[in-house]
């Protein structure tokens, strides 16, 4: 499967000869379990498997909750609170559930934020990189449909505002938000379908992670030096790699488990740190919340999307010349989406031929700046859309499409690289310096 070669798996006893001969699927557990992988990957790389975690967690706690839960707007708030006060162990799961959302999102940015400092998105992972963008999109639908579900002010308010969004499209758009909500407003039909679609999605998202990780395992992973490993021979590829079982496997089991002392900390002694008050009341569509603000995961592309009122000279040269039909709205919504399309075209924007922000000195500066305009967006999203934060949005979102569609192509092109390591066994010996004969040794033993 791999493209670095390795040790195959060999069936040996009679049992298994008859196995891989019909279906083979040892010899599938054995080639992912030990497939060659750089052995300089540092602490970044941990949170594949946290993300992983994630989505069994989400879906065995979902799981359980559904067996308690009812989709109905007379009876769904009411079965909230019975999950917390009357079911065993009820109130543990739904907090595990919700600030595993949280957890999950934490991770996610943290590996997306990963892959575009090592240049993991650059030929030949551009696949890993758009179905994990794919993946990305359907979390957010995910959790934006589960947080409708206990039925409270924040669900529906919330639900309102962002099938509003749809409605902003010319022409067809009031057509397609009543179709998404079963009828003109958030209503039982609404909650029904998001219900049915919050237990299915999940489970398209599993299928999608065994793309990404088949995607992977297919060119190899990317490592901190973006070079990559060597191919000649399998004695050349074992200089720069160890297999995954046992090596990150008890890496990566070791970070999961202190993460997941903070998580549960959180759970247990903070579990409503992270929500919002107003999701407690019961939904009235008759009382408007003073604020609506989305999860924290969401506000940084909240806060594009509000970003565009119609005294921004660009809303108002967009709707000069569409004659009104892009209006601030509906170039807030262009915008939002934007702003995560120009980041799943990041492998093509990117010009440099040289792979990890490591080795290139003016992007690492443009980088960081990135990161912080991503937690100024954040927090922008969480103040209510006036005065200054108006201003600060629109200047971070202007940032944040800079960056994808100038900084990235005339870096490459300007930017001088510092020299790079010849191979992965070079950077791991300068790191942790060189054990002699351990390299051949260790794989085999
Ligand atoms: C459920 C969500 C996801 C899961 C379970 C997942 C899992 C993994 C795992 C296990 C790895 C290898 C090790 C590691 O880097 O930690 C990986 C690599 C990668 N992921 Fe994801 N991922 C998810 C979402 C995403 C998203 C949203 C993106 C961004 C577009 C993304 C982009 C990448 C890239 C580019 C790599 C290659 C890095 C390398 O070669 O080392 N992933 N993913």
């Amino acid at each position: 499967m791999s493209g670095i070669p390795h040790d195959h798996y060999e069936p040996k006893s009679r049992a298994e000869k008859w196995v891989e001969s019909r279906l083979p699927v040892i010899g599938l557990i054995y080639d992912t379990l030990m497939i060659p992988t750089p052995k300089n990957l540092n602490w970044w790389w941990i949170w594949g498997i946290v993300l992983a975690f994630c989505l069994a967690l989400q879906i065995v706690t979902g799981i359980v909750l559904v067996m308690h839960y009812t989709p109905h707007v007379d009876m769904a708030f009411a079965s909230i609170e019975h999950i917390m006060r009357n079911v065993n162990g009820g109130h543990m799961l739904r907090y595990v559930h919700m600030n595993g959302a949280s957890l999950f999102f934490l991770a996610v940015y943290i590996h997306i934020f990963r892959g575009l400092f090592y240049g993991s998105y650059k030929a030949p992972r551009e696949i890993t990189w758009i179905v994990g963008m794919l993946i990305y999109l359907m979390m957010m639908a995910t959790a934006f449909m589960g947080y409708v579900l206990p039925w409270g002010q924040m669900s529906f308010w919330g639900a309102t505002v962002i099938t509003g969004l749809f409605g902003a499209i010319p022409f067809i758009g009031e057509a397609i938000q009543t179709w998404l909500l079963g009828g003109p407003a958030v209503d039982n039909a609404t909650l029904n379908r998001f219900f049915s679609l919050h237990y299915l999605l999940p489970f398209v998202i599993a299928a999608l992670v065994i793309v990404h990780i088949w995607a992977f395992h297919t060119t190899g992973n990317n490592n901190p030096t973006g070079v990559e490993v060597r191919r000649g021979s399998k004695d050349e590829a074992k200089k720069d790699t160890l297999p995954f079982w046992p090596y990150f496997v008890i890496k990566d089991l070791f970070a999961l488990a202190v993460i997941l002392v903070v998580f549960w900390g959180i759970v247990g002694f903070m579990p409503n740190y992270l929500g919002h008050p107003d999701n407690y009341i019961e939904a009235n569509p008759l009382v408007t919340p003073a604020h609506i603000v989305p999860e924290w995961y969401f506000l940084p592309f909240y806060a594009i999307l509000r970003a565009f009122t119609s005294d921004v000279w660009v809303v108002q040269i967009a709707s000069f010349f569409t004659g009104g039909i892009i209006d601030a709205k509906f170039f807030g919504v262009l915008a939002m989406f934007g702003a995560i399309l120009v980041m799943a075209l990041v492998p093509w924007l990117d010009t440099s031929s040289v792979r990890s922000g490591r080795y290139r000195p003016s992007f690492k500066w443009w980088f960081r700046l990135l990161i912080v305009d991503f937690i100024v967006l954040m927090w922008c999203g969480a103040q209510p859309a006036e005065g200054i934060y108006g201003t600060i949005a629109l200047i971070a979102t202007a940032y944040w499409f800079g960056y994808f569609l100038v900084l990235l192509p005339l870096l490459g092109v300007l930017e001088k690289p510092l020299p790079q390591p010849d191979t992965i066994e070079e950077d791991f010996n300068a790191h942790y310096g060189k054990a002699d004969g351990a390299a051949e040794a260790t794989p085999a033993e």
